[in-house]
């Protein structure tokens, strides 16, 4: 028997464009490849362009189609800009992954309007204006897949969560709305969540191994994540027969969540 046809009616993205903020480092990079490599042509955005092209660079030596933009998720107009520029290289896109953040941690009596707008910019309203702009094109072609990268922090605090659980928690409440205004047209929204993973975004912590280690001990599967490990999961999420889940926060820790 020959399993593939079955697979690539379930999981395959031949054909389909998706735009991935933050795709060009850890776990965004991890599922911009993931689908890529599942058939996506695929759009990375973020603002350094030397890790942009070493992402598309590894990705198109494959044969994946990928593409990048930088630009500036820090402001509106940024945003907007991106936005469109990212729409002129493979068309509208048919997935919206939103992976980039700021991860701006002063203790709470020193969190200033500053840090807290910068955040929210990045984390909340990026995404909110990524979907106010792509997501009625999706429901109008009946088919769209709108996946949020959240945090733990969405769920419970830790270490000075401060604007960025804040941030995050609102982004869960944003999947919750854009699903129930998008689904009944074939737009799914839905959240991946993040417990501890080892990437450029939590360098210092990572730096610390007794941290790491009790990190570690406090998920189910004794490991900390690792951005291949939310591969799988953004396939899946992307693609066809997910299309019965929606406005849900997945928890992608290793069973840190639930320890
Ligand atoms: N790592 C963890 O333990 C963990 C835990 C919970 C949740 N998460 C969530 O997972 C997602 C990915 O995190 P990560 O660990 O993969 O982070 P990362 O490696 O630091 O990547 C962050 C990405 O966002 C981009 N970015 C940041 N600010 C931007 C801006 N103003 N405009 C455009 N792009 C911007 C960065 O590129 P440039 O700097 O070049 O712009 C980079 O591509 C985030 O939403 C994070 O909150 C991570």
């Amino acid at each position: 028997m020959n399993a593939q046809p079955y697979l690539s009616q379930l999981f395959s993205l031949d054909g389909r464009v998706a735009l991935v903020t933050g795709g060009s480092s850890g776990i965004g990079r991890a599922i911009a490849g993931a689908l890529a490599r599942a058939g996506a042509g695929v759009v990375v955005v973020a603002r350094r362009e030397d890790q942009l092209i070493a992402t598309i660079d590894e990705l198109t030596s494959e044969g994946c189609r990928a593409g990048w933009v930088s630009g500036d998720l820090g402001s509106r107009d940024g945003v907007r800009a991106a936005a469109e520029a990212a729409a002129a290289v493979f068309g509208e896109p048919d997935i919206l992954v939103n992976s980039a953040d700021v991860n701006l941690r002063p203790p709470m009596d020193e969190l200033g309007e500053d840090v807290w707008d910068t955040t929210m910019t990045v984390n909340l309203e990026a995404p909110f204006l990524l979907g106010q702009r792509f997501g009625p094109g999706m429901a109008e072609r009946g088919f769209g897949r709108i996946i949020h990268v959240t945090s733990q922090q969405a769920h419970r605090a830790f270490v000075r969560s401060g604007a960025y659980g804040v941030s995050k928690g609102a982004l869960e409440s944003l999947a919750r709305s854009q699903a129930e205004a998008w689904s009944p047209y074939g737009v799914t929204c839905n959240t991946l969540v993040p417990g501890f993973v080892m990437t450029p975004l939590n360098a210092r912590l990572s730096s610390d191994p007794e941290k790491v280690a009790a990190l570690a001990e406090r998920t189910m599967v004794g490991r900390n994540g690792l951005a291949e490990d939310f591969a799988g999961a953004a396939v899946w999420l992307a693609g066809r027969s997910s299309a019965y889940v929606t406005g849900q926060s997945i928890h992608v820790d290793g069973g840190f969540s639930v320890h």
